[in-house]
């Protein structure tokens, strides 16, 4: 439609039926129309100008009319372009806030620290210019973009991790490399060692592929390599999974010796090394990975998502070229190839300042973390760590896991009893896994732990003697 100045006018306001004053009925009419799909996300509305012209209106009612609006996130002006429909207009706003209304601290989860997404939003926007996205909007290879890999490379290469980048794959997060591992190198039926507590994706994975899982006592340095040597020479077991940087649960940081002894057990036991890494970054010197004792014989998962963030899925698998062609081909059949525009991100991160900036900061936030933690708990059995994600307590005969995990809920304070990570059915310590890193803030990890002493406190002086 042109009006008598000659201006397109691409919509108008309905105004019929309606009984609100002028400038609510014109938003009311545009509300209306988003609703009805008629105005579509990015859609320009026409100037204020030409709207009021053509009902014959004051231009300040349209102006308010917009403001309503553009206050209500449906419309957003733009200097010197004009004024859009914006892109998540008519979705329900129930829907695009994240009504996390419940009040419970979450010291069950492992977050990787929220706080520093502000410092990754920005870099995101700083390095937007320098993607070419003619490059990155496509199919990649399975395995991922050579630049991609060889930044992987470079990175690992801190760590005293030394893979060439046609030794890297990329995967959409250590789950998905798992799975890959699993399904490729693995068949249903085979058995793989584990600590006898473990992380529960591996647990569940293992079930739905059939891989039979044998649990080897763990402790607090570890896996006990007297028992896994009896395991291996006892029962036929084809591979074990191992997470020697902060286990999970128990936060357990293998020594040089148990490393070098299991990297032995692993070469005369002919078995598969599967070798988990994704809290590297809060180990303080951390020590040479199992793998690179026996790159032949081993695969390595580095992952990004608690050092960076899960959001971009990216980690990477380390491996020789023994199996990089079946690992490959294990990408190719379950997801085709990990995000291009993701790895590329991260990318960026690896290979500039800013990922031991994010580092650095996380890892005085997890120190002031940890001191609190020490602080509050200080008269229980709780692993020592100074910038773990999680922390290991062993608890008190006067509470079991399940009476504790009850009772913080209560309490408002969800955490993980260690029974959730149980690979076989050892009688073990009751114990929980705190996670440091979930509570939003330091207040709020403070209130979390003072309820779980309360709880504890309260259970030891309940204890009635028995005569
Ligand atoms: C030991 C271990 N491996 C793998 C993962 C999965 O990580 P991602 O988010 O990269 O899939 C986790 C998650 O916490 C983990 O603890």
């Amino acid at each position: 439609m042109i009006d008598q100045y000659g201006n397109e006018i691409s919509w108008v306001p309905s105004l019929k039926d309606r009984n609100s004053p002028l400038y609510i009925s014109i938003a009311e009419s545009i509300e209306e129309d988003i609703k009805k799909g008629i105005l579509q996300g990015g859609f320009r509305l026409p100037p204020q100008r030409v709207i009021a012209n053509h009902l014959g209106i004051n231009h300040s009612t349209v102006t308010r009319a917009y403001k309503l609006c553009e206050e209500k996130g449906l419309i957003r002006g733009v200097t010197g372009k004009g004024t859009f429909v914006t892109s998540y207009a008519g979705i329900p706003q129930s829907l695009l806030t994240n009504n996390n209304d419940s009040h419970i601290i979450e010291m069950g989860t492992i977050l990787p620290l929220y706080e520093l997404n502000g410092v990754i939003e920005s870099f995101i926007k700083e390095i937007n210019h320098e993607i070419n996205y003619n490059e990155i909007l496509r199919y990649v290879p399975p395995e991922g973009h050579i630049k991609h890999r060889y930044i992987a490379s470079k990175w690992l290469n801190q760590f005293n991790i030394a893979y060439s980048s046609e030794e890297i794959i990329i995967t959409s997060g250590s789950q998905n490399a798992l799975a890959i591992i699993l399904t490729t190198l693995f068949k249903k039926g085979e058995r793989i060692i584990v600590d006898e507590y473990t992380y529960t994706g591996l647990i569940s994975l293992a079930k739905l592929l059939g891989i039979i899982l044998v649990p080897v006592k763990t402790y607090e340095d570890g896996i006990d390599i007297d028992e896994l040597k009896k395991t291996c020479d006892r029962e036929k077991v084809k591979g074990i999974y191992l997470i020697p940087d902060c286990h999970n649960p128990t936060t357990a940081v293998l020594s040089r010796e148990k490393r070098l002894a299991i990297a032995e057990i692993v070469k005369s036991h002919d078995l598969l090394l599967v070798e988990d890494s994704p809290f590297i970054f809060t180990v303080q010197d951390s020590l040479k990975p199992i793998s690179q004792y026996i790159k032949d014989k081993s695969i390595f998962i580095a992952g990004t998502s608690k050092s960076i963030n899960p959001a971009f899925r990216i980690s990477y698998i380390g491996s020789s070229n023994k199996y990089i062609k079946e690992l490959i081909h294990g990408v190719n059949s379950l997801n085709w190839m990990a995000s291009p525009l993701n790895a590329e991100i991260i990318s960026h991160i690896l290979n500039t300042s800013k990922y031991n900036e994010i580092i650095k900061a996380k890892l005085s936030i997890l120190k002031e973390r940890n001191g609190i933690v020490d602080k509050i708990l200080s008269a229980y059995n709780i692993i020592p760590s100074s910038t773990s994600l999680f922390r290991y307590l062993t608890l008190p005969s006067s509470i079991s896991d399940k009476e504790i995990e009850l009772a913080c809920f209560k309490k408002g304070v969800q955490i993980f009893s260690a029974k959730r990570f149980i690979a076989g059915t050892h009688p073990t310590k009751d114990a929980v896994r705190l996670s440091v890193s979930g509570p939003d803030n330091t207040t709020e990890l403070k209130k979390g732990l003072l309820s779980i002493r309360e709880v504890l406190e309260f259970s030891s002086s309940n204890i009635h003697p028995i005569i």
